[in-house]
């Protein structure tokens, strides 16, 4: 085992370009402060991830994503992950609604695009473009490559989602740099990075049931998995 994180192990493999992740169903939230677990999570986020990931591939984005082995298991591209979440906003939810006062459900004009620090033990801060490059996080080019990549992944997560009867309020993503320098999307896509709500009634499908106790958690992530298993396979 190369690495333990909340959500995955990441183990080595005979080839060194190559790692297979390994989802587990524990799940945090408030940077560690709660604990539990969300049965079937694991499987459904590697799978869901994998869907996703091989979706962005047909569509002109790059990911890590190379070939899923079982329900919990994949072998991914080894990249150096950037120090950097990626969060992009359609509607206001989570810390953007409690830091700037927004009422949650209010729709933005455009897409937002924030960075965070990727940093545990600083609480995953809030990140200007300025300070990133001044703490040389990343280039001025990095930045612009970033932002363009994660609303081109909004613009098709938006609609494969809208699809699956899912308005997809925000969500994070991580990219990484492959050995070559070529920054590919890596991490996961699942109900732990993305607030998914039903477009119908607004009901929450994702880990917001879990931080904030609402119940029904292993549902919700049965339920977006099915529409969004459906919804890919029909194309
Ligand atoms: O908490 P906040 O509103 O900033 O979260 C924005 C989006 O990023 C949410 O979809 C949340 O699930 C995701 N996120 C994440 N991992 C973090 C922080 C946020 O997946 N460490």
């Amino acid at each position: 085992m190369l690495y333990e994180g909340k959500a995955k192990k990441v183990f080595a493999t005979e080839d060194p370009a190559l790692v297979r992740v390994y989802y587990k169903d524990d799940a945090t939230a408030f940077n560690g402060q709660k604990r539990g677990q969300i049965e079937g999570k694991g499987a459904i986020n590697n799978q869901m991830s994998n869907l996703l990931f091989q979706y962005l591939t047909e569509h002109g984005v790059s990911t890590h994503f190379v070939e899923q082995l079982s329900e919990r298991e994949t072998i991914v591209r080894k990249v150096d992950i950037l120090p950097l979440e990626v969060v992009v906003r359609n509607v206001v939810a989570g810390s953007f609604a409690k830091r700037l006062g927004v009422a949650e459900g209010t729709v933005l004009p455009r897409p937002l695009v924030e960075f965070y620090y990727k940093n545990d033990e600083l609480g995953d801060p809030l990140l200007t473009d300025d300070q990133a490059l001044v703490l040389g996080l990343a280039s001025e080019a990095d930045l612009a490559e970033l932002r363009a990549r994660a609303l081109e992944v909004n613009r098709l997560l938006r609609e494969r989602f809208a699809a699956c009867g899912l308005e997809l309020v925000d969500f994070k993503i991580e990219f990484g740099r492959l050995a070559n320098g070529e920054i590919v999307l890596a991490d996961e896509i699942s109900p732990d990075t993305c607030r998914l709500w039903d477009k119908a009634t607004h009901q929450k499908l994702d880990k917001d049931r879990f931080r904030q106790d609402l119940g029904g958690v292993e549902d919700a992530y049965q339920e977006v998995w099915r529409r969004i298993k459906g919804g890919l396979l029909r194309e």
